[in-house]
C-alpha cells in the first residue's frame, strides 16, 4: 500500500517509535565508517575527545532546536521553520536553515548510498564465504578462509577497478531507500526502524565482545582516549570533530526536524533528544572499540581513509577464529544501520516535494531517488573513471580532493555547521522565548542550560570553528 498521507497528518504510532526512528537516522555509516575513518586520520584521542565535547555542548542542544523546530511545524523542514518564524513575529527567511539543510542532505545521500553500495558488496562476498565455510563443514573458519591475505586486499581496488558493479550497487541501495521512504512514514520508515534497529544492537554489542576477547582491546582504548592535545590544535581536527558530531547526528537543518514533525504532541523532546544523542555517541564509541582492537591485533594503520572498514576488517576477520561469521554479521549489521539513515536523509527532500508540489509520496519519492542516485555517479566514480577530477581545487584542504571526497567534506564540515549556526542564533535569539521553552519540555536548571547552551556556545563555538576551518592557516 502506498501512503498518501500528506506531511502533517503522519504521525509515529508510539514515543518508542519515534525514539527508534531517530536513532535509527543517526546511528549509521557515520558511526561505523565515518567515525573510525575521521578518528584514525585525526589523531584519534584527539579528536575523539573535541567530538564529545562538540556532542555534549553543540550538538543535543541542536538536536532538541530541531525536533522542536519540526514539531512546532508539523510540515516539511522548510515550512516548518517558516512557520515557527511567523508565530515568533520574526522573518520568514531564517528557513534559509532549513533550504541549507535541505540542499545539504540531498548532498550526503549522493555519496552515502555509494558508500552503503560497498557494504552490500562486502555483505554478498563474505555472505557467500560464510555459506562456503558452513558447506565445507567449517562453519567457525576464518573469513575468506581459502585466500590468502593478499587476495582479500584486493577485494576494494577490485570493486573500485569495476564501475559498473559500483554503480550497479549503488542502485541498488537507493532502491532500496526510495522503495521504504515511498510506503510512508508509518508503513516505511517506523517498520524499517522498529525491526532493525533492536538487530543492529545484539549484532554490535556480539562483535564488540568478539573484538575484546580476540583483538588488542588495549592497544584501542589508548588509541581512543589518550588525548594529543598539540595535535589537536593542528588546522582541521577541530572542525573534522565538528562536522563529525553534526554528521553522526543527523544535524544540519534536516532529519531530525522532518522526524520531529511526525512526533506527537505529549513526547517529551527534552529527554528524547538526550537519549537519542547518547544512544549515537555511545555506539560511534562502541564501534571504535570493535573495530579498532582488531585493526591493531594484526598490525594495521588505523590512518588509511575511507577504505580502513573495508581494507582492514576483511583482512582482519581472515585471522580470526570464527571470522567468516563475524565479517558477515559485521557487514549485514553496517547495511541496517545504512539504510534506517539513507532513508531520513531521503524523506526531507521528499517531504518538501510533496507538501511544495502537491505531488503524491510515492511519485516525489521516485524522482528524488534517481536525482540522488544521478549526482551520486560522480561519488560512485571518483574512484576510477573520474578519479582525476578535482572539483573545487581553490578551496583550502580541498586541493586534492576528488568529487566524493569534496561533497563528503564540504557538506559536513561546512553546510551542516552553518544550517546549525542559523538553527543556533533564530532559536537562542529570535524564535518566540515561551513557545519554544513549552516544546522542550524542559524546565528549571535544565532549561536555564539549555537556553544558555544554544544562545551562547552553539553560535560562538560553530561560529569560531567554521572560520578556523576556513582559514586553516591561523592555527597552522
Ligand atoms: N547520521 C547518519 C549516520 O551517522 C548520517 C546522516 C547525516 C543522516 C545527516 C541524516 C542526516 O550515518
Amino acid at each position: 500500500m502506498i501512503a498518501t498521507t500528506p506531511p502533517g497528518q503522519a504521525r509515529w504510532s508510539s514515543r518508542a517509535a519515534f525514539v527508534l526512528a531517530a536513532t535509527g537516522s543517526a546511528v549509521g555509516l557515520g558511526n561505523l565508517w565515518r567515525f573510525p575513518t575521521e578518528a584514525g586520520m585525526n589523531g584519534g584521542g584527539a579528536f575523539v575527545f573535541f567530538y564529545i565535547l562538540f556532542v555534549a555542548l553543540i550538538a543535543a542542544p541542536l538536536l532538541l532546536s530541531e525536533t522542536l523546530i519540526g514539531r512546532h511545524g508539523q510540515r516539511s523542514t522548510i515550512a516548518s521553520a517558516a512557520y515557527l518564524a511567523r508565530q515568533s513575529g520574526a522573518s520568514p527567511a531564517w528557513s534559509a536553515l532549513a533550504i541549507v539543510g535541505l540542499i545539504a542532505n540531498t548532498l550526503i545521500l549522493t555519496f552515502y548510498g555509494v558508500v552503503a553500495g560497498w557494504v552490500l558488496y562486502f555483505v554478498y562476498t563474505s555472505g557467500a564465504d560464510l555459506l562456503g565455510a558452513i558447506v565445507g563443514g567449517q562453519p567457525l573458519a576464518g573469513a575468506y578462509a581459502t585466500e590468502s591475505v593478499d587476495h582479500i586486499r584486493t577485494l576494494m581496488p577490485n570493486l573500485f577497478a569495476n564501475p559498473v558493479l559500483l554503480v550497479g550497487l549503488q542502485f541498488l541501495f537507493m532502491a532500496a531507500t526510495t522503495l521504504i521512504v515511498a510506503r510512508g512514514v508509518k508503513g516505511g520508515i517506523e517498520a524499517a526502524a522498529v525491526w532493525l534497529m533492536p538487530a543492529f544492537f545484539i549484532l554490535l554489542l556480539a562483535i564488540t565482545v568478539y573484538a575484546a576477547i580476540t583483538g588488542d582491546f588495549g592497544a584501542a582504548l589508548t588509541f581512543l582516549f589518550t588525548p594529543d592535545f598539540e595535535r589537536a590544535l593542528q588546522p582541521g581536527v577541530l572542525s573534522a570533530a565538528l562536522g563529525q558530531a553534526f554528521f553522526s547526528l543527523s544535524l544540519g537543518g534536516g532529519a531530525m526536524i522532518a522526524y520531529g514533525a511526525y512526533a506527537s504532541r505529549d513526547t517529551n523532546l527534552g529527554s528524547t533528544s538526550g537519549i537519542i544523542a547518547f544512544a549515537d555517541s555511545g555506539v560511534a564509541i562502541i564501534a571504535g572499540l570493535a573495530i579498532f582492537p582488531i585493526v591493531f591485533s594484526v598490525g594495521l594503520e588505523p590512518n588509511a581513509g575511507p577504505t580502513l572498514m573495508f581494507q582492514t576488517l576483511p583482512a582482519a576477520f581472515h585471522a580470526m577464529p570464527g571470522g567468516a561469521l563475524v565479517g558477515f554479521l559485521f557487514f549485514v549489521l553496517a547495511f541496517f544501520a545504512a539504510l534506517t539513515s539513507s532513508v531520513s536523509l531521503l524523506e526531507i527532500s521528499v517531504a518538501w516535494v510533496t507538501e511544495k508540489f502537491r505531488m503524491s509520496r510515492f511519485n516525489a519519492a521516485m524522482l528524488m531517488g534517481i536525482l540522488v542516485f544521478l549526482i551520486g555517479l560522480l561519488s560512485a566514480l571518483s574512484f576510477n573513471l573520474l578519479a582525476d577530477q578535482r572539483p573545487i581545487p581553490f578551496v583550502p584542504g580541498f586541493e586534492n580532493a576528488n568529487w566524493f571526497d569534496a561533497i563528503d567534506g564540504m557538506t559536513s564540515r561546512l553546510f551542516l555547521p552553518l544550517s546549525g549556526l542559523i538553527t543556533a542564533i533564530f532559536i537562542g535569539w529570535f524564535a518566540d522565548r515561551k513557545l519554544v521553552n513549552a516544546e522542550t519540555g524542559l524546565s528549571g536548571p535544565v532549561l536555564v542550560m539549555w537556553r544558555f547552551l544554544i544562545a551562547w556556545v552553539c553560535p560562538l563555538a560553530v561560529a569560531a570553528i567554521l572560520v578556523i576551518g576556513l582559514f586553516p592557516g591561523l592555527l597552522g
